[in-house]
């Protein structure tokens, strides 16, 4: 008998309870339990399934996905728990996920405690069940809500689940208490699951659910193969189930599987680089945030969300005015959107003060600076913070490209010194960049990184370097998109592109949507120091002269009809591109869009590569982690390492000379970072 199981025997109950922590995941050990549990029980009236811990079975163990499947496999298991004599009832607290709702599948009746949640997650990495849960959950629920939960990934509450009668019972008190109630008036045993026909549903009903799956999964296959599944249940449940798990076995190897699982376990890595695993965090409970512009108020609002006292600091009286009007906004659009209850709203606005007097900073645990990015005014602003806050407040900068060095330089105690690098809107956006510098304390690191997690946000280590790990893999995709323009691509065709690879937008139509001015001071501060012989193509500029500044100018790489915010070509612009190119003498040929896609994710791969190859991200998973939740890039690729992973670095190498050689000069090719 495996440890994670034990059995033990009541009167005419029988109790098998699972101890697999942290989440009690069907491991192997746990199979192969409750396999031999099963053949323990001899004629007891009732066996009851239940978890220790803080959750019944949470799911599988992703860590045996990339290994040949290991016997017992959990759809035996199922099968022995609903082929038992002794009828189970499965006592569910916690979590009931993947596998472990695909057990409470396989038990005569379901019990759950208040709050328990019910789903099927392994949409979420590319999967469909393995184990039953498509051809049972239909059976139990109906089709269509079974959809909604193996589909879209809809986690149920214990009362909804209650309500489409997949459990029997919401428990508020002693759960076995219950059991054993249960047990002495045992009603008569229904039938299995795997015997029952899915109740009737309408005969459009896939047509529909399907074309709402189109609309969401932008590009990602595992809805579909669900949905794919669950009409497998109705058929018999002996020819739909092995079609199931065979399927589910082929897609733990699909691409985009993988990629998932590598967003997933890259997430939980990231959360504790090497520098803060021995490092206590600080407590932060009073925040100053300096500058309520677009950035500053956002991140009062981010803090304000994760239960934290707010001092905003702006210039002058009429700063603070309009700083407070920003906040406020945000706080009512949130109660608007039901992020919020309106409750809340007033117990926000009590954490929350702006002023103009940098005396107020004094009691603030940390302060986060999100004013103009000009050095002289941050500099201005830290100076006058270190004034006023304790010796060991921490001091913290949104600065998006400024070298935290110099804006910290001559500030006493440099060990409470960071940049916090927010993305925009700072509220909404998940992707934290937490940089490092020099001296920066690891207690003050940790600190980062507890902020992060309080604030819901998915926090990278950076080193210091132009634009950090993100904005500098931004400007070399966008130079390499500018290249391709420049040799033949029109911007319509690079931005349908690289949606049709999966991004939510092309870099064209981006950039006019945020605006090209930043990026066009960014250029000109930049022109000093850019490599000599590398290409530049002068477009972007040329636009900006025009005033096409984008969205807001109505015109930018585009062109936006009034009050209409869908783009159109614009033959100015078209024109301006080829005149470019004859006026250097560049033959235009050209690019199909697996030859742009290609192209620019070799960029984004080389440069990540030598991010890491320089010290500045800890790993090829934070560059991923960066593009994952602060650009929009598609989950389901994983990010632009494991896409490099999974072409191959030596492919994705040849890509780069060709790139390399169309612009002699522009592009160092990097090596091979470790772990790829
Ligand atoms: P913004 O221009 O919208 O806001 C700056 C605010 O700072 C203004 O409200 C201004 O009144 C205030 N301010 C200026 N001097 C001040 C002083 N001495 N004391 C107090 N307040 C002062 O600029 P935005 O976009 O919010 O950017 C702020 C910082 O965040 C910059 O360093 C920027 O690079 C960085 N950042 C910007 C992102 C973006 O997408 N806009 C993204 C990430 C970082």
């Amino acid at each position: 008998m495996s440890g994670v199981v034990s059995v033990t025997f009541e009167d005419d109950i029988a109790w098998v309870r699972i101890d697999n922590p942290p989440v009690n995941a069907t491991s192997v050990s746990v199979r192969q339990g409750l396999l031999d549990a099963v053949e323990k029980l001899h004629g007891q009236k009732l066996a009851v399934l239940d978890c220790a811990g803080k959750t019944f079975v949470a799911g599988g163990d992703m860590s045996e996905f990339d290994h040949a499947p290991a016997e017992p496999h959990l759809p035996d298991v199922v099968q022995a728990i609903e082929n038992s004599e002794t009828p189970f009832l499965a006592l569910m607290h916690g979590n009931v996920l993947g596998g472990g709702l695909e057990m409470a599948l396989g038990c005569a009746w379901r019990f759950a405690a208040k709050g328990t949640r019910f789903g099927l997650p392994e949409v979420n990495v590319g999967l469909i069940p393995g184990a039953g849960g498509t051809q049972r959950l239909p059976r139990l629920v109906g089709m269509s809500d079974a959809i909604d939960i193996a589909c879209m990934g809809k986690v149920m509450s214990a009362d909804e689940m209650r309500a489409l009668g997949g459990i029997d019972e919401i428990l508020d008190g002693d759960a076995k208490e219950a059991a054993r109630a249960f047990a002495r008036n045992l009603p008569k045993r229904p039938v299995a699951l795997s015997l029952r026909d899915v109740p009737a549903f309408s005969a459009t009903l896939f047509e529909e659910k399907e074309a709402a799956l189109g609309k969401r999964s932008k590009g990602q296959q595992s809805p579909f193969e669900n949905l794919r599944a669950l009409k497998w249940a109705t058929e018999p449940f002996a020819t739909g189930q092995p079609k199931e798990r065979k399927r589910h076995l082929e897609l733990r190897q699909s691409p985009e599987s993988r990629a998932l699982r590598h967003a997933f376990f890259s997430e939980r890595l990231v959360a504790r680089p090497a520098v803060i695993r021995n490092a206590t965090a600080r407590d932060i409970s009073h925040i100053a945030v300096v500058g309520g512009g677009l950035m500053g108020a956002g991140i009062a609002m981010a803090c304000l969300g994760g239960g934290m006292t707010v001092t905003l600091i702006e210039r002058d009286q009429d700063a603070v005015n309009t700083a407070l009007e920003r906040v406020a906004g945000l706080i009512d659009g949130a109660v608007k959107r039901g992020k919020i209850a309106k409750a809340e709203k007033a117990e926000m606005l009590e954490r929350f003060t702006a002023t103009s007097d940098y005396a107020d900073s004094a009691g603030c645990d940390l302060a986060i600076e999100a004013v103009f990015e000009d050095l002289a005014v941050k500099q201005a602003v830290f100076k006058s913070l270190s004034a006023q806050m304790g010796a060991d407040a921490i001091l913290a900068t949104n600065t998006s490209y400024i070298d935290p060095r110099q804006i910290f330089d001559g500030i006493p105690n440099p060990g409470r010194c960071l940049g916090l690098h927010f993305f925009s809107p700072a509220h909404v956006m998940k992707l934290l960049e937490i940089v490092k510098m020099p001296d920066t304390d690891p207690s003050v690191l940790a600190t980062g990184f507890a902020l992060g997690k309080r604030l819901r946000k998915v926090s990278v280590l950076s080193g210091i370097c132009d634009g950090f790990i993100g904005n500098r893999m931004l400007a070399a995709y966008r130079r390499e998109a500018d290249y391709l323009l420049a040799d033949g691509a029109q911007p319509h065709q690079v931005d349908a592109a690289m949606r049709e690879f999966g991004m939510p937008m092309g870099p064209y139509e981006l950039q006019d949507l945020t605006g090209l001015q930043i990026a066009w001071a960014n250029r000109k501060r930049q022109s000093a120091t850019r490599p000599v012989g590398q290409r530049y193509i002068p477009i972007a500029d040329q636009l900006c002269e025009l005033e096409r500044f984008g969205q807001r100018s109505g015109r930018g790489w585009y062109e936006y009809t009034q009050g209409n915010r869908t783009a159109g070509r614009d033959p100015e612009v078209e024109a301006l591109i080829e005149t470019y190119s004859q006026e250097n003498g560049i033959v235009r040929r050209r690019f199909t869009d697996t030859d742009i896609a290609e192209r620019l994710m070799a960029v984004l791969a080389n440069e990540g590569a030598l991010i890491v190859n320089e010290g500045i991200a800890e790993n090829t998973a934070s560059v991923d982690m960066v593009k994952l939740h602060g650009y929009g890039f598609p989950r389901w690729r994983g990010g632009p390492m494991q896409y490099a992973r999974e072409i191959g670095w030596t492919r994705m190498t040849d890509i780069m000379a060709q790139v390399a050689s169309e612009s002699p000069g522009s592009w160092i090719i990097a090596d091979r970072p470790d772990g790829m």
